[in-house]
């Protein structure tokens, strides 16, 4: 498990040109969602393209603590689920490792079942708000025993006689609102959750693939979705999409890299996922959407990014925050090539995430050169221009993968190299992240 053994420090340097494919792994968020889904369907559930990175292999050792059979073979995932409701007491501490989604999603999943289980992860998750899951399990009758501040380790008492809850988010959080969906499966009667501003819809749709009844509506208050509970969730064969969020790496590598043109094909481009890609673009970036075609009800295109010297800085959209919260470090990176101020608001989330993610860039970006201003839920960089970004730095990966592959590709660009004091926790999301970004001719070594 990622920040648990020895740290792996890492190098990267000037690069360029970046050139040919790449194939990045599975979607995260869905790879949890359909072990998840599996174990609460009756039957077996049949998986290919899932990511087997560290985040996601926890949540399957989960699933088989609470009583699902999950295996592999040559890739193709199988999960037999229990069924809603289903769920066995599971006999040892449930340990998450470094993954918000799999400990909230599986949190809520088993927060209306009359089992009793005990969670824990690594120091990055320990230190993360639990209370925003808690708070509305409490609603349908589970109960909680955490330490101070709502965090892991953390004993849930799930709710024997669930009732169903109406809840209004009060963060844009798509973990807290799949939470209480996966809650509400096992509440009699209609669970509904309001979000006044959109993120990834993921849970929804899969719920309603799964066969649960589901529905949403735009009214004054934001998106009101409506889940009838109790439904026999019928096992599906899921086929899980490229993970935009790993197709960010290659795709502003590329962009900030002299000569570089590279392909990274299947990519979905949710709405609710593709922020980033339409920010780059506004930027001035020479990105390309090829062979734009629908897979499985998604709008899914090849990304062609190219290098592009001419970036502009820009403010960035605060309704888009949802639909790139994960990239707004490697967003910070590429602006540091562009000329002038990428201004970036309403991201108080950030500061939430496997590490406090506008700390952790900006203190590395000023070790770089760059000057990045910041306050409670915005920060901004002022680009440098293109073959302008010192580097020359030792930054602090601080057991977050995003962090320590966004600095990747920050070295990638920067005069002299950028040192990564441990580059293990890429493991937890990307685990090809190395060998695929040498395979397109960027400079990443181990030291
Ligand atoms: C995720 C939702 C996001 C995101 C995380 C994955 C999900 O978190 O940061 O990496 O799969 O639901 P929030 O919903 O808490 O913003």
């Amino acid at each position: 498990m990622s920040g648990h053994g020895t740290p792996v420090p890492m190098v990267s340097s000037k690069s360029g040109p970046l050139t040919g494919e790449a194939n990045v792994p599975g979607d995260k968020s869905i790879s949890h969602r359909s072990l998840i889904l599996g174990a609460l369907a009756i039957g077996e559930t049949k998986i290919t393209g899932l990511l087997a990175g560290e985040d996601v292999l926890d949540t399957a050792k989960a699933m088989r603590a609470f009583g699902a059979e999950v295996t592999e073979v040559d890739g193709t995932w199988s999960v037999h689920g229990v069924g809603v409701g289903g769920f066995a007491e599971p006999d040892n501490v449930i340990d998450c490792g470094n993954s918000g989604t799999g400990v909230r999603l599986i949190m809520g999943a088993m927060g209306t079942s009359p089992v009793t289980a005990t969670f824990t992860g690594d120091a990055s998750l320990r230190s993360r708000p639990m209370g925003r899951i808690t708070d509305p399990l409490a609603e349908f009758g589970a109960r909680a025993y955490g330490r101070t501040g709502g965090r892991l380790p953390l004993t849930l008492v799930g709710a024997a006689d669930p009732v169903p809850v109406r809840y209004l988010l009060p963060m844009p959080s798509a973990q807290v609102k799949s939470a209480v969906l996966l809650a509400g499966l096992n509440a009699p009667g209609e669970t509904v959750v309001i979000e006044p501003e959109p993120t990834r819809d993921h849970t929804e749709r899969m719920l309603t693939g799964f066969g649960a009844e589901v529905s949403a509506e735009q009214t004054n208050e934001g998106r009101v979705i409506t889940l009838k509970g109790r439904p026999e969730l019928k096992p599906q064969t899921i086929v899980v999409p490229r993970d935009p969020s790993s197709a960010a790496f290659p795709v502003c590598a590329a962009l900030i890299t002299e000569g570089s043109d590279v392909l990274v094909p299947n990519i979905g481009l949710n709405p609710t996922r593709a922020g980033l890609f339409e920010t780059l673009r506004d930027m001035g970036a020479d990105l390309s959407y090829e062979n734009p075609r629908d897979e499985g009800g998604e709008p899914v295109a090849d990304l062609r990014a190219k290098f592009s010297p001419d970036l502009e800085g820009i403010e960035v959209p605060p309704e888009r925050a949802a639909s790139m919260i994960d990239e707004y470090p490697v967003l910070s990176v590429v602006a540091a090539f562009a000329r002038g101020r990428t201004i970036m608001r309403g991201v108080k989330e950030l500061r939430v995430k496997e590490s406090d993610r506008i700390d952790a860039m900006a203190q590395g970006l000023r070790a770089a050169g760059v000057t990045v201003e910041e306050g409670e839920d915005w920060w901004i960089v002022e680009g440098r221009g293109f073959g302008d970004v010192p580097g020359g730095v030792t930054v602090e990966s601080r057991l977050d993968h995003r962090i320590a592959m966004s600095f990747a590709v920050l070295g990638f660009a920067t005069e002299q190299p950028v040192r990564i004091d441990d580059a293990s926790p890429i493991a937890t999301s990307f685990p090809i992240f190395e060998s695929l970004m040498a395979t397109l001719g960027a400079k990443l070594e181990r030291v």
